[in-house]
């Protein structure tokens, strides 16, 4: 994480050598420069150019980014997290990596119809019922000052973004897309075999990860209300965010993997125990009786 923000800050400042347009994201970015500084494995960041607005609105969008690098650990939002996972954790480099859960253009797609709540969420709706399920912790208030940063700084990777909302999913348009490959034929001993080759020596064979890896199952992990419980979403995630930096895995491999993680023991979702307490919730913009 730190070896990442340092390039994050410098990002901000907007020091960069070769910038190229990333067509469907529509910004322009710079290339990180290279320095021995950078590990190997890292692959060169891109940074959005556009400079930060200026005064309170500025510092809420470099909070935001702040928030979602370190989010089970920064004082405004541990008491929200119930596990070890940043943001950052599934959306990689704070969300500006295109592929792997990436940020880059989301705000665009909002507000969105969710089959999950079945309602039109918005972007705050969306970041909000992240901290409920993938950070297994409590939904924070809507327009509070976790909320409006994290938006903020959203909003800001989507900027030049056509608005393109999306009426079937809470999705935005660089969402890692589905697999070609049918999810059946679930082959767990293949899948434990592959975990063995390719994901144990960071996140250790239980699962449990360590200060620098987060962990992949147990109780420090996500709930079975995340959307990376599923093989369906975890397998296509894997395909183009793991092993880190150097993703790898071809569909079969990742399907038995993602199959394998979740044949082990993760927290259980429970709507209630994920609200505030009534005084505190605002409006919960979901079907009471969605679960
Ligand atoms: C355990 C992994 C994980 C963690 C931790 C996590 N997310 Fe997500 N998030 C996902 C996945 C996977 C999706 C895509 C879900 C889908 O395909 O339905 C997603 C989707 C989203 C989206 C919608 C993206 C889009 O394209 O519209 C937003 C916004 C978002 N997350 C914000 C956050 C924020 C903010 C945090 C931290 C408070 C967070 N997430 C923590 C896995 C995670
Ligand atoms: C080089 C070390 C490394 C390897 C190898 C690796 N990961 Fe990760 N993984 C990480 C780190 C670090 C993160 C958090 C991303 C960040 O903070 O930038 C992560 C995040 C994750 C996440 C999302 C967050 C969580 O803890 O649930 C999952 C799931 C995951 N890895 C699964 C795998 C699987 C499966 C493999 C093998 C195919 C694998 N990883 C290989 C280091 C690694």
């Amino acid at each position: 994480m730190m070896r990442r923000s340092i390039w994050t800050k410098i990002g901000i400042f907007g020091v960069g050598v070769a910038s190229l347009v990333l067509g469907r994201v529509g910004l322009e970015f710079v290339t990180q420069p290279q320095s021995s500084t950078l590990l190997a494995a890292d692959p060169p960041t891109p940074i959005p150019s556009p400079k930060l607005p200026e005064g309170p609105l500025g510092e809420a969008i470099r909070m935001g980014e702040l928030l979602v690098e370190q989010t089970a650990t920064h004082e405004w939002t541990k008491p929200y997290v119930g596990n070890a996972l940043h943001c950052t954790s599934c959306h990689l480099d704070n969300g500006r990596d295109p592929k792997a859960g990436s940020f880059l253009g989301v705000a665009a797609a909002y507000p969105a119809y969710s089959p999950r709540e079945k309602r039109v969420i918005t972007l705050e709706d969306r970041v909000l019922n992240c901290f409920m399920r993938s950070c297994n912790g409590t939904r924070p208030p809507l327009g509070g000052r976790v909320s409006v940063a994290i938006t903020a700084y959203l909003t800001w990777l989507s900027q030049s973004q056509p608005i393109a909302m999306n009426a079937k999913a809470p999705l935005g348009p660089n969402a890692v897309p589905k697999l070609t490959t049918p999810i059946d034929n679930l082959n767990l001993q293949a899948g434990k075999a592959g975990y063995a080759k390719h994901c144990a020596r960071c996140h250790r064979a239980d699962g449990a990860g360590d200060s620098e890896n987060p962990p992949v199952w147990g109780a420090r992990s996500y709930n079975d209300g995340a959307g990376l419980a599923r093989v369906e979403k975890l397998a296509p995630w894997l395909k183009v965010a793991m092993p880190l930096g150097e993703p790898m895995l071809t569909d079969r491999e990742a399907i038995d993997i993602a199959a394998y993680i979740h044949s082990q023991p993760r927290p259980k979702f429970r709507l209630s125990e994920h609200l505030p307490p009534a005084d505190r919730l605002g409006e919960y913009n979901a079907d009471p009786a969605a679960k």
